[in-house]
């Protein structure tokens, strides 16, 4: 039994407006799943339903066995949300906050735990202060904070480095290790390509309320693993020295940049003896750099191999 079964989850809200198409989707337990997808794709609408905040129009979701709609408080004993939207009582206090997310999910006092995860988070010093005296980013340690207070065997998190600065990222992807490490099955989403592969164990992406794939992000990668490497030039070119016509460079911007297209994959790149051609070729190298596919280039071949397929 997956730790969470979404079953051909629609949901359509009352704007008449369809989120969900028909998601089906199975996480095991202890797995990091990141949900991509671009704006508007469906990810805080899944987690809601999964987090029975909203309810899917048709379709069933079960969190440890227990159905999100008719086992609705088995199901969420076993949840944690760190929200996309910041929605925190103003004139509360850190500590106040943290200890009734707590209380709120029967879970018995333990200031000792609370206290734990107020410093990893560094919110230590914070902790009697007013929600309104903290800056954004320290808000958004709150909402984590909250969420681990009541020790969920699931948790989900909600674009969470979304206007975090790097320090809280670290901080953030630390916790979420541990968290792993001690069984806890995490849901995570993101804009950040570089994000999901460097903790998720499966990627999803889901785009119009519909899953287009689910894999192994190991998988995934290389499957998908396209890197640039874009050699800027001391002098602009017009066009490709005959002996490099065949090596499928690109020009970009204006005769500075050269864009090689190449695959992580791949034992060879080709790389080496690309840099050796241009400078035989008598082009003078100012610098070089590497750049791997963006989200939006995976999704957009996603998207356009599924229209292929259609
Ligand atoms: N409460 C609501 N009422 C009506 N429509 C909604 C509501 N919430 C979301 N939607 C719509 O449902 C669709 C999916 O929104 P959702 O918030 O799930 O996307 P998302 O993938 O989380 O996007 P983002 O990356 O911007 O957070 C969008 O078209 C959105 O406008
Ligand atoms: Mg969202």
């Amino acid at each position: 039994m997956p730790m969470v079964r979404i079953t051909d989850v629609r949901k359509a809200y009352a704007s008449g407006l369809e989120a969900l198409k028909g998601a089906s989707l199975d996480i095991h337990e202890g797995e990091i799943l990141a949900l991509l997808g671009p704006n508007g794709a469906g990810k805080t609408t899944l987690i809601s339903t999964i987090c029975g905040i909203t309810q899917p129009t048709s379709g069933t979701i079960t969190v440890g066995g227990h159905d999100v709609v008719t086992d609705y408080r088995g199901a969420r004993s076993l949840v944690g949300l760190v929200p996309q939207e910041i929605n925190l009582e103003p004139f509360e206090r850190v500590i106040n906050t943290v200890r009734f997310s707590r209380g709120l999910f029967g879970k018995p006092k333990d200031d000792a735990l609370l206290e734990r995860i107020l410093r990893q988070l560094s919110l230590w010093d914070k902790k009697d202060n007013r929600i309104m005296e903290l800056s954004g980013g320290m808000k958004r340690r709150v909402l984590i904070a909250k969420a681990l207070a009541h020790e969920p065997r699931v948790l989900f998190l909600d674009e969470p480095t979304a206007g975090v600065d790097v320090e809280l990222r670290r901080d953030m992807w630390e916790i979420v290790a541990g968290l792993k490490k001690a069984g806890v099955t995490i849901i995570l989403t993101t804009h950040y390509i570089e994000e999901a592969e460097a903790i998720a164990d499966r990627i999803a992406v889901i785009n119009k309320g519909e899953i287009l794939l689910v894999e192994e992000k190991t998988a995934l990668m290389t499957r998908l693993g396209q890197k640039e490497l874009r050699i800027e030039l001391h002098e602009p070119v017009d066009a490709l020295p005959a002996a490099l016509a065949d090596r499928g460079l690109r020009i970009e911007e204006g005769g500075q940049v050269l864009v090689y297209t190449y695959d992580t994959a791949q034992e060879r790149t080709g790389i080496a003896t690309l840099i050796r051609e241009v400078s035989e070729a008598g082009l003078v190298l100012r610098d070089l750099q590497t750049r791997q596919n963006s989200l939006e280039d995976i999704f957009v071949g996603l998207v356009s191999k599924q229209e292929d397929a259609a």
